[in-house]
């Protein structure tokens, strides 16, 4: 495990553009070595501009999709159509524009037997060891990524590659990859924007470590880069300026 990686971008607009950009690269690096990209999504509002950015003329034909496969890191326990569905957000910005081969988490299943089944996707698709290609991961202002929330049991799960687990803080079950999964990733990307981010960014990236409490902390691929690319506003209170 290396050192994060932090790249400061002027504003969202960089973020985004970079972050297509590694996908580019990373999709071409791994379809150039196995035939093959594994690329999993998360929610949010911050990934939906690199969805669209990656469907759009300039990009879309950079990505060779039809040897890409989309996971989801995480799922709202919604219909596919729901206006919360993260896989609705990606179809709608992204999936419906290209090729890909889509592995969607069933929100509208029983939580648990919907974990379950995902796990069962996952391990056709990876095989013994969960080594995504690339992980795209958000934070939210109280330090959670993908669906792992504070405080709660999936940040801390150490044997399963998906479960299911309320969320009080959101009035909702979520579905979410756990620990297990984004730790043996090949790469682990985070996208952060905003002055509302700026205060866990630090309290994450510079503070003491307590993973349940921040679970964005947990983050930390064995043998596999983590990149963080924050706009100013959101690196405003770091310490350590990153060049
Ligand atoms: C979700 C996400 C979640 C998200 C963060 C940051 O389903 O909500 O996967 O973990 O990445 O909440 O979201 P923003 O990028 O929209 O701030």
């Amino acid at each position: 495990m290396s050192k994060p990686d932090v790249i400061v971008l002027p504003a969202k607009a960089e973020v985004t553009r970079a972050a297509a950009d590694r996908v580019v690269a990373a999709a071409a690096s791994s379809i150039g070595a196995r035939g093959r990209f594994t690329f999993a999504l998360s929610g949010g509002s911050t990934p939906r501009a690199l969805f669209e950015l990656l469907a759009s003329e300039a990009y879309r034909s950079r990505v060779d999709w039809a040897r890409t496969d989309v996971c989801f890191g995480d799922e709202r326990c919604v219909p596919p159509d729901d206006p919360q569905s993260n896989y609705r957000m990606a179809r709608e910005a992204l999936l419906e524009h290209v090729p890909a081969r889509v592995h969607r988490m069933r929100g509208e299943d029983e939580p648990a037997a919907a974990a379950s089944a995902y796990e069962r996707e996952l391990r056709e698709l990876l095989g013994a060891t969960p080594r995504v290609d690339l992980v795209l991961l958000g934070m939210g202002d109280n330090g959670h990524t993908a669906s792992l929330f504070p405080g709660l049991h999936a940040v801390e799960e150490r044997e399963r590659w998906v479960v299911a687990e309320y969320v009080a803080e959101v009035s909702m079950w979520r579905l979410t990859v756990t620990p297990v999964v984004l730790n043996a990733s090949a790469e682990v990307l985070f996208l952060v924007a905003g002055a509302d981010k700026a205060a866990m960014l630090h309290r994450v990236l510079e503070g003491p470590r307590d993973a349940r409490a921040l679970p964005a902390q947990v983050v930390a691929p064995r043998d596999g880069r983590l990149t963080w690319l924050v706009d100013a506003a959101a690196a405003a209170a770091l310490e350590q300026r990153p060049t």
